[in-house]
């Protein structure tokens, strides 16, 4: 009987998740193999909710955002046997390796569920996030910057001709690399970021250098991970002569289409996953490490905390003289 491979998406959805799933399914069955995708994250295992995926069957998606196969928050395998449960899934369907295609977090569950399946588990990751260690990059990354980066283009038109402050909250739960990154491409004026927390005093500073320049409307890009925006935008406008407001700009980051990079690295993540699967290796993610695809220990990619290039926050101070 031909060996099986199951996939599943798990954790916040990101854009590109359709691609690696298309991907893995099509280079799978490239190689012999046959594919099942749970539903709803690992609840698929626990519910046995399941399809059978096959190369006709993940036609037409690579440019959708979101996942054909659902995702959810499960709190993973914490509920008693839970794990047992979704090993016996594994084994019932004869699921020989799975392809969790997700963040740290579902990484975390696939070691979880490594200690009661023989099943071989592969991490492809995927989140918006950008925070998953040993990789330069994760799949919807580039798409949710470039969103970002559109929406706040168009807060700078209307900052311009109001001379206005924006305070503007992007994604990236507790880490910065979303801010980072977006701050840079939109020439912001200041970037707060968690790992490097900015007193009220030091931003009210930044802004009154920024006013003395000359600069009567500004962008200041915030991690949503730096706290409460709201009350910092008040007492951004309560402390300098400027017009603050607010923009929160949320789910938008975590949909639409896939961008050409989004696409190509779940495509090549997912042919990686399905070769070290045919060479018998399990517990590991697949990454992007200096320009090369590569992979490594799943543990590290579920535990270890992805170091971030603080240099680039002078850059960006540079670049915004
Ligand atoms: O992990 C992706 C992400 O969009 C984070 O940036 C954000 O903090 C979180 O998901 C939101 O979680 P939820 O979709 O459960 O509200």
């Amino acid at each position: 009987m031909a060996k099986t491979i199951g996939i599943v998406t798990s954790g916040g959805d990101a854009p590109g998740m359709n691609a690696a799933i298309r991907a893995v399914t099509r280079v799978s069955h490239a190689k012999g193999f046959q594919v099942i995708g749970f539903e709803r994250g690992w609840d698929g295992l626990l519910t046995n909710s399941f399809r059978r995926l096959t190369p006709r069957s993940v036609g037409g998606i690579i440019q959708l955002g979101g996942t054909i196969l659902h995702t959810l928050r499960c709190p993973g395998f914490e509920e008693k046997g839970a794990i047992e449960k979704g090993a016996e899934t594994l084994s019932t369907h004869g699921v020989d390796s799975l392809v969790v295609i997700g963040g740290d977090g579902s990484f975390r569950g696939a070691l979880e569920l490594s200690r009661k399946s023989s099943a071989l588990m592969i991490g492809i990751p995927a989140t918006i996030d950008n925070d998953v260690y040993g990789t330069d990059e994760t799949i919807g990354f580039d798409t949710a910057v470039n969103t970002a980066v559109g929406t706040i283009d168009k807060i700078r038109d209307t900052a311009i001709s109001h001379e206005r402050i924006f305070l503007v909250e992007v994604m990236g739960r507790k880490r910065g690399f979303l801010a980072l990154e977006v701050g840079i491409c939109v020439g912001a004026e200041v970037i707060l970021i968690p790992e490097k927390p900015m007193s009220l005093a030091d931003i009210v500073r930044l802004m009154e250098e920024s006013a003395k320049k000359g600069k009567r409307a500004g962008i200041i890009v915030a991690a949503e991970g730096c706290g409460n925006t709201s009350k910092l935008a008040l007492e951004m406008q309560q402390q300098t002569e400027s017009e603050v407001r607010l923009s929160i700009l949320g789910y938008a980051q975590r949909g639409g289409g896939p961008t050409a990079r989004s696409r190509l690295l779940a495509s090549l993540f997912a042919e990686k996953a399905v070769d070290l699967i045919c060479q018998g290796k399990g517990s590991m993610a697949v990454g992007l490490q200096k320009g090369e695809i590569t992979g490594y220990d799943l543990d590290k990619a579920a535990k270890d905390k992805k170091p971030i290039d603080l240099r680039l926050l002078q850059v960006a101070d540079m670049l915004a003289t």
